[in-house]
């Protein structure tokens, strides 16, 4: 398995992948998201190839302040063998090699496997409401 940062032919793959792991509602455009991303900051947009073929992906962010992961997927075929906890450990190391100082997930309360599994990794729920407001409309 390898991890690195998204390339642009990984397009439709990774689109297809988000689907397939319900990442996708109707309120965002995945094609904006990574159109965005990779206009800003491509290198923490990182993917898991297998044979040449993309199977994961984690959008990492920094803003000099926090760091976020987006898009945590893996594909159903290629699961608990820890190729999320690599992409989330290959993130982490890229952040603090930036200086971040600490890192945001967010994902749904009802989310159990997923929060089971930061919390492995030291990540502790923040009782912080979350705020949001579209500046964008892309659907
Ligand atoms: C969440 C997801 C990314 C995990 O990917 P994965 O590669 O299977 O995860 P890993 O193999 O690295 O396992 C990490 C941890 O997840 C949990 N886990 C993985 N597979 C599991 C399963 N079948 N049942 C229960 N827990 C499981 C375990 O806590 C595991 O840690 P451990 O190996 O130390 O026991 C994947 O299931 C997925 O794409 N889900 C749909 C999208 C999603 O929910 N994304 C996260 C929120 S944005």
């Amino acid at each position: 398995m390898v991890i690195r940062p998204f390339a642009y032919e990984d397009f439709d793959t990774v689109i297809v992948l988000w689907e397939r792991c319900n990442l996708v509602n109707d309120a965002d455009d995945p094609e904006m998201d990574i159109e965005r991303k990779v206009a800003h900051d491509p290198d923490l947009f990182l993917v898991a190839e297998i044979a040449g073929e993309v199977i994961g992906t984690l959008m990492g962010g920094y803003d000099g302040h926090r760091g976020s992961g987006f898009y945590l997927a893996v594909h159903p075929d290629f699961r608990g063998r820890g190729i999320a906890n690599a992409l989330i450990n290959r993130l982490e190391k890229k952040l603090l090699a930036r200086g971040c100082p600490k890192i945001h997930y967010m994902l749904s309360a009802e989310n159990y496997m997923a929060i089971t599994m930061y919390e492995k990794l030291e990540y502790e729920e923040e009782s912080t409401l979350l705020l949001a407001k579209r500046l964008i409309i892309d659907n």
